[in-house]
């Protein structure tokens, strides 16, 4: 009777025992890496079937000693693919292989991604794979409307490790075409022709002109524009402008440029990057061995040959005869 009772009683404390156990396992596997670690030592977290946790595994393992992320069911020939596509194209297409590297089939849920742009081609869902078979997952982006370089994420989730999902990226580069960098750039100056000394721009538009003086600060600060093999029409040749100059003009048009026209100021108070100094050096320059159109009509200068007279409007008269006996017209340089 004692014995029989003490009996029923270890059997009692057994089962207590037991649903202990069961319980601490179920608290166990309800913890997700995610949750704040708990001070009190649990199995490593991972809900799925899978050898049991090592008894006495530390709650928050060490990372050298045992790996915080849970073994992947799921192996992919590469978690993230780059591509840089041609200008203009509509798609970028990648493709994922996987290998399901558990000894027991694995059923693909899900593949969502992080926009509608971007669409899995798979079999139907949900998708098993038997163990040690491969798959592949084709990731199509439609690229309309998209520029630059982004990121789109594709999330591969499993019956079988619900909270652990693979995540896969693909890196997407579209080569700007450069009509449209020139006229995104052209657009940007036409509302503020300052902007060409901010931001990105500043990097080709005003760090070459640091410290720079004479002919150097010309090639930088103008010659960027008006030296330009491929500039745009509307920038003219300054070897040829169709006016007479002087030091007053060059001295102004570098100070506040041209308003309401792509060409900017490049003083301080209009937003430029030069300094006094630097305008000085170059209003010199430019008004020595840029010759005015008239001085150069009078055939006193040595840069005549480079003035293209033909396609311009009859010139002024001038207003003296040349004093060293040269026919009225047409002028032919002295030798
Ligand atoms: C990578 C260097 C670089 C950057 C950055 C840059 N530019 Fe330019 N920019 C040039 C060159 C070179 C030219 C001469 C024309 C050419 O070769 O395309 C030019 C010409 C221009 C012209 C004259 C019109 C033309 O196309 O000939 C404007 C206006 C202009 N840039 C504005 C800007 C603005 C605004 C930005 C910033 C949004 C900018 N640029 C950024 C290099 C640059
Ligand atoms: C961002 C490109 C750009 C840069 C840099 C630039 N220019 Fe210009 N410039 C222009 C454009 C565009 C025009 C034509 C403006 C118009 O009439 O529409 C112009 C016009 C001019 C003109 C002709 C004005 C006239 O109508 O007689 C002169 C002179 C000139 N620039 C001098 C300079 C000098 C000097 C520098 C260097 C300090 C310089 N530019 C730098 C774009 C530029």
């Amino acid at each position: 009777m004692q014995a029989k009772k003490a009996g029923r009683m270890s059997w009692a404390v057994l089962a207590a025992a037991g649903w202990l156990i069961a319980g601490a396992a179920v608290m166990a596997q309800d913890a997700s890496p995610a949750s704040k670690p708990t001070p009190a030592p649990a199995p490593v977290p991972y809900p799925i079937n899978r050898p049991a946790p090592v008894a006495g595994a530390p709650a928050t393992p060490a990372p050298a000693v045992v790996p915080a992320i849970p073994p992947r069911l799921l192996v992919w020939d590469s978690e993230r693919k780059t591509q840089t596509v041609q200008a203009g194209a509509a798609n970028a297409e990648f493709v994922f292989l996987l290998t399901n590297t558990a000894s027991f089939p694995v059923t693909i849920s899900e593949i969502h991604t992080s926009c509608g742009c971007t669409v899995p081609k798979a079999p139907p869902m949900p998708w098993t794979l038997a163990p040690g078979t491969n798959g592949q997952v084709g990731i199509n982006v439609n690229l309309a409307g998209k520029s630059g370089t982004f990121t789109k994420q594709i999330t591969v989730s499993t019956t079988n490790a619900p909270g652990f999902p693979s995540i896969l990226y693909v890196d997407i580069t579209i080569p700007e075409n450069p009509e449209a960098v020139r006229a995104r750039n052209m657009q940007m100056a036409s509302a503020d022709p300052a902007a060409i000394f901010k931001g990105d721009c500043a990097r080709c538009h005003v760090a070459p002109t640091v410290g720079k003086m004479d002919k150097d600060l010309y090639v930088a600060a103008c010659g960027i524009c008006h030296e330009a093999q491929n500039r745009a029409t509307m920038v003219p040749d300054l070897h040829n402008l169709p006016h007479p100059t002087d030091y007053a003009f060059w001295k102004e048009i570098i100070t506040h440029g041209k308003p309401r026209t792509l060409m900017p100021g490049f003083s301080a108070p209009q937003g430029g990057p030069l300094s006094p100094e630097q305008i000085e050096s170059l209003a010199q320059l430019l008004n020595k061995s840029f010759p005015s159109r008239t001085a150069a009509v009078a055939g006193t200068n040595a840069t005549l040959a480079r003035i293209n007279f033909a396609p311009q409007a009859p010139l002024p008269p001038l207003p003296q005869p040349p004093a060293v006996g040269a026919p009225p017209a047409p002028p032919a340089p002295p030798k």
